[in-house]
């Protein structure tokens, strides 16, 4: 079974993942309303992702026989400048993310939880990716600049993003 403070921490985990999700469709909304659809189809499915992962962390709780709190979600901003903002933005978020699962694999540690460790390595893995998509993504728009013709391809670009599921 798992420890009180692990529980509580995994749900503060689960919240942090509700919250990203929030944070995508908001993101996702704000392209579709300055008619960047390929950058909302984006977001969309990385808010679909986000709310897997919060999902992985619930059934892990669960299977441990753990108690699942959900708390409240905070608004996520709903403007922003411009796509490069947005990606400035996710950088940022993912690398508070990264943080929060480290810090909850240290807890693990600490307390011995082995089931606990192995099932946030695939967290720390992901978290690898995430920082690496956000990057390369920014990258590309710090060379586009102001440029629109551009910008539109990269757009086209990211609506080939496979829905995943
Ligand atoms: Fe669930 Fe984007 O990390």
């Amino acid at each position: 079974m798992i420890s009180k403070s692990l529980q509580d921490a995994f749900n503060e985990q689960i919240g942090k993942e509700f919250y990203s999700s929030y944070l995508y469709l908001s993101m996702s909304a704000y392209c579709e309303s300055v008619n960047l659809p390929g950058f909302a189809h984006w977001l969309k499915v990385q808010w679909k992702e986000e709310v897997s992962h919060a999902m992985k962390l619930i059934e892990y709780v669960v299977d441990r026989g753990g108690r699942v709190i959900l708390g409240a979600i905070d608004s996520p901003p709903a403007e922003f400048k411009s796509p490069l903002e947005i990606f400035n933005e996710i950088l940022e978020h993912e690398q508070m993310v990264t943080a929060s699962i480290n810090t909850l694999y240290t807890l693990a540690v600490e307390e011995s939880d082995y089931a606990s460790q192995v099932e946030l390595q695939w967290f720390v893995k992901e978290q690898v990716e995430e920082e690496k998509t956000a990057t390369e993504i920014l990258e590309h728009l710090k060379l586009v600049g102001e440029r629109s013709g551009a910008l539109l391809f990269i757009d086209r670009h990211l609506r080939k993003r496979d829905t995943g599921k």
